[in-house]
């Protein structure tokens, strides 16, 4: 099974894609989270992808289908991708890909939220420093205030959850990522729809069942 989540900044691909991987064994490949580790480790890599990812702008094709190509060849179960492709490059370099592994694109899941919304989870989450987990003050905050439930480490915001980085990542989304969803349309792969906008548990059982769906 291989799964693109496509949606806006704070649409819920992680909180969805983490989901999946816990209820189905698929294995998450979040090129948010490879740049976030290449950061955190301070390597080459990482350095450059900061300053693109702090300005709330994309980091360059050729890094990215590299990053995807290297985990690809390690995995061999399924893999939802999150965040991944976002741009014509990418998504033609995912198609061929996946060729050359002879591993089919099942379905792309459009998760679809409203931007007064995307705003006010983007301002809510807190992601923690050591394990990555996610929470909002909103909706899922910890169970001990400023305290990691898995780790015990302090979540924070997101260096590129500040409101006007924010903006950007939505213009680029709207700009580079959003046409993919036609580009997918006119593809074989099937595009889903979903309503993101909905609690957690809503749209992950409408994710459920669709995965349900595809497996047959
Ligand atoms: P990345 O990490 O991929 O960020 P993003 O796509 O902007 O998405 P987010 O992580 O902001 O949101 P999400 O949809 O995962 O939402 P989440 O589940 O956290 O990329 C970061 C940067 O890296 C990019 O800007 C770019 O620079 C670079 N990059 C990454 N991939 C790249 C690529 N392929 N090409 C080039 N550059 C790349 O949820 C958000 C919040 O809402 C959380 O607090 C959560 O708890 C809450 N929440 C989730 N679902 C719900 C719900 N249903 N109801 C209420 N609250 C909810």
């Amino acid at each position: 099974m291989h799964l693109i989540l496509l949606g806006a900044p704070g649409a819920g691909k992680g909180t969805q894609g983490a989901l999946l991987t816990e209820r189905y064994g698929i294995v998450r490949l979040s090129t948010g989270d490879l740049l976030r580790d290449a950061v955190r480790e301070g390597t080459a890599l990482g350095r450059d992808a900061k300053r693109y990812m702090d300005a709330g702008e994309l980091v360059p094709d050729g890094v990215i289908l590299g990053l995807v190509r290297d985990v690809m060849a390690r995995v061999d179960t399924g893999v939802v991708f999150d965040g991944f492709p976002r741009t014509r490059a990418q998504a033609e370099g995912l198609t061929s890909l996946l060729e050359d592994l002879g591993r089919p694109l099942d379905a792309v899941v459009v998760v679809e939220v409203g931007d007064e919304e995307l705003v006010r989870r983007i301002a809510g989450r807190r992601t923690c420093p050591e394990c990555g987990a996610t929470y909002n003050v909103h909706d899922q905050p910890t169970r001990v205030p400023g305290v990691c439930d898995v780790c015990g480490a302090e979540p924070r915001s997101r260096p590129d959850d500040a409101e006007e980085t924010v903006r950007r990542r939505l213009s680029v989304y709207r700009e580079q990522t959003a046409p993919l969803i036609d580009y997918y349309r006119a593809s074989p792969t099937p595009v889903h729809v979903i309503d993101g906008a909905r609690p957690v548990d809503e749209v992950a059982a409408e994710l459920a069942g669709l995965l349900d769906q595809i497996r047959g």
